[in-house]
C-alpha cells in the first residue's frame, strides 16, 4: 500500500485518524506545523495551511501516493459585522485553498495510483449559521471542489469523497460550543475514533465502487 498523506493530523479527529491509518497497515504522511520527522510508520511534513502559496515547497515531489485526506480546519466565531480581512483570509486559506492547492500538487501521483480523496466538511446540511459565516462558507466552497473534482477526475479514476461529520466530541467543538453559548454534552456527540474508523473504512473500499458521501451522525441515545 502507498503513502496517505493527512493534513490536520493532530488534532482531535486527526490524530486518531493517523493511528487508525496506522494500524490499518498504511504508511501515514502527517502534515502539521510542528516540525519534520518520523515515528512509527508516521512521516511528518511541516506545512503552513494558511499560506497555499508555500505548500509547493513545503511538500517537494510526490512520487506515489494513495490519498489524500484534509481533516485540518479552523472555525472561527464572529459576526459579519467584526470578521475582518484577516479572518476571511485565515479561515478560506486553511479550509479550502490549501486542499486545492495539495491536491493540485499531488493529483499526478493520484492519477497512476487511481487514488482517493478525502475531504472532511461540516455538519450535515449546516448552512446560514449567525457568527459562523467565513466557516460555514468555507465549508460550502469545500463541498463545491469535491463534486467538481470528482467529475473532473472520473476519466482518470480518482475518487472523491466529502465527510459531513456532526458534533465530534474533541477540544475544538468545546470551545466552538462555548463560543456560540450552545448546551455541549461530549459523550451525545461522535467519538473521535469512530469517525476515524469511519473514514479508515471509506479509503478500504474494494475498488469497483466507493462512498462519495458519507454524512455521520452520533445514534440516538
Ligand atoms: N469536531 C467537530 O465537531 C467537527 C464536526 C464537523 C467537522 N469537523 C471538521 O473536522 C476537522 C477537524 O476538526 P477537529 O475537531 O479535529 O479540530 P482541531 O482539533 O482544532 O484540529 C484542527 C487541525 O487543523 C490544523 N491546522 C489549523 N490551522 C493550520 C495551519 N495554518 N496549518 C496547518 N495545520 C493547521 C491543526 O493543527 P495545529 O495542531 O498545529 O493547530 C489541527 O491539526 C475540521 O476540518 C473541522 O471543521 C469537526
Amino acid at each position: 500500500m502507498g503513502e496517505v498523506l493527512v493534513t490536520g493530523a493532530t488534532g482531535g479527529i486527526g490524530g486518531p485518524l493517523v493511528e487508525a491509518l496506522v494500524k490499518a497497515g498504511r504508511r501515514v504522511v502527517a502534515a502539521g506545523r510542528g516540525p519534520a520527522g518520523s515515528t512509527g510508520g508516521v512521516r511528518t511534513v511541516e506545512m503552513d495551511l494558511a499560506r497555499p502559496g508555500t505548500l509547493a515547497a513545503a511538500l517537494g515531489e510526490v512520487a506515489e501516493l494513495d490519498a489524500l485526506i484534509h481533516c485540518a480546519g479552523i472555525s472561527p466565531i464572529a459576526a459579519v459585522a467584526d470578521a475582518g480581512p484577516e479572518t476571511w483570509e485565515r479561515t478560506f486559506a486553511v479550509n479550502v485553498a490549501s486542499a486545492a492547492e495539495l491536491i493540485r500538487l499531488t493529483l499526478p501521483a493520484l492519477r497512476r495510483s487511481r487514488g482517493h480523496v478525502i475531504l472532511v466538511n461540516a455538519s450535515p446540511g449546516m448552512r446560514a449559521v449567525p457568527r459562523w459565516s467565513a466557516f460555514v462558507g468555507s465549508k460550502a466552497a469545500l463541498r463545491e471542489l469535491a463534486d467538481s473534482l470528482r467529475q473532473e477526475e472520473a476519466a482518470n479514476g480518482v475518487r472523491v469523497t466529502t465527510v459531513y461529520p456532526a458534533g465530534t466530541a474533541t477540544e475544538r467543538l468545546r470551545k466552538t460550543r462555548a463560543g456560540l453559548g450552545r448546551p455541549h454534552e461530549p459523550e451525545a456527540c461522535i467519538q473521535p475514533e469512530t469517525l476515524a474508523s469511519m473514514i479508515t473504512w471509506v479509503l478500504a473500499a474494494p475498488p469497483d465502487s466507493y462512498a462519495c458521501e458519507l454524512a455521520v451522525l452520533p445514534t440516538p441515545r
